[in-house]
């Protein structure tokens, strides 16, 4: 026979409280904070952003300024004409993507390009196997003021005026012999080029070692 115990009536059931522990503790606890996954959701975003926009923002914080602003066609254009007839090996100095250098590999020059900014660092490596032309480009962050360019035989440069100067000496110190230099857009000013393409924007000029001689060495030889 069965048994039957009486239990109070609000004993049995499950009072308002008791229910709505009961449905939460079935939802997982990132539902139940929908203002922290908010929050969490921006700081990521924010943070985010910021990594990927700090090295192109922080040209700005340096002593010369070298922001990212791509050549144009034509410019690139520009820099082979100069440059034809000549071989060997080409550094183009602050790469950005990289569009100098592949121009340069593909007309077989022994490319490198040499970037701050290391997100236009492994763009341009992903680049160059897309292109199938990393055997003759080759790309590396590093501080152009702290890269040796002895062994270059061509050396590009898209920069700005203030760094021309500056640049001037370090070459004088180190192009080789036999050496060249193109410089885009802004020229070495109280340099003589060897040729020049004179087009606005899109013009470049082509030292070599002789105009790098100091004045009076220079009239001497
Ligand atoms: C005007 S852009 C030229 C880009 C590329 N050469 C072209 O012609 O399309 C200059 C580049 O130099 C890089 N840069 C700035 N300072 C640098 C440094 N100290 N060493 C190496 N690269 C630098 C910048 O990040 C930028 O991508």
């Amino acid at each position: 026979m069965k048994q039957f115990v009486s239990v109070p009536f609000e004993e049995m059931s499950l009072s308002r409280s008791d229910t709505s522990k009961a449905g939460k503790a079935e939802k997982p606890p990132w539902y139940r904070r929908p203002g922290l996954i908010a929050t969490g959701a921006v700081f990521a975003v924010v943070g985010g952003v910021y990594v990927v926009a700090m090295p192109f923002v922080t040209p700005a914080f340096r002593r010369i300024c070298l922001p990212f602003v791509p050549a144009t066609d034509q410019q690139v254009k520009n820099v082979f004409k100069l440059l034809q007839g000549r071989k060997g090996s080409l550094v183009d100095l602050g790469s950005g993507d990289g569009r100098l250098v592949f121009e340069a590999a593909k007309q077989g020059f022994h490319s490198t390009g040499y970037e701050l900014n290391l997100w236009l660092v492994w763009y341009s490596k992903m680049a160059a196997r897309r292109r199938g032309l990393h055997k003759m480009a080759s790309f590396y962050r590093r501080d152009l003021w702290k890269t040796d360019l002895s062994n270059y035989d061509q050396v590009v440069i898209f920069g700005v005026t203030q760094m021309m100067e500056p640049l001037k000496d370090k070459l004088s110190n180190e192009l080789k012999v036999g050496g060249q230099v193109v410089a885009c857009r802004f020229p070495f000013t109280d340099l003589t080029p060897i040729a020049a393409i004179e087009e606005g924007i899109d013009s470049a000029w082509l030292y070599d070692r002789t105009s790098f001689q100091p004045a009076e060495k220079h009239s001497k030889s």
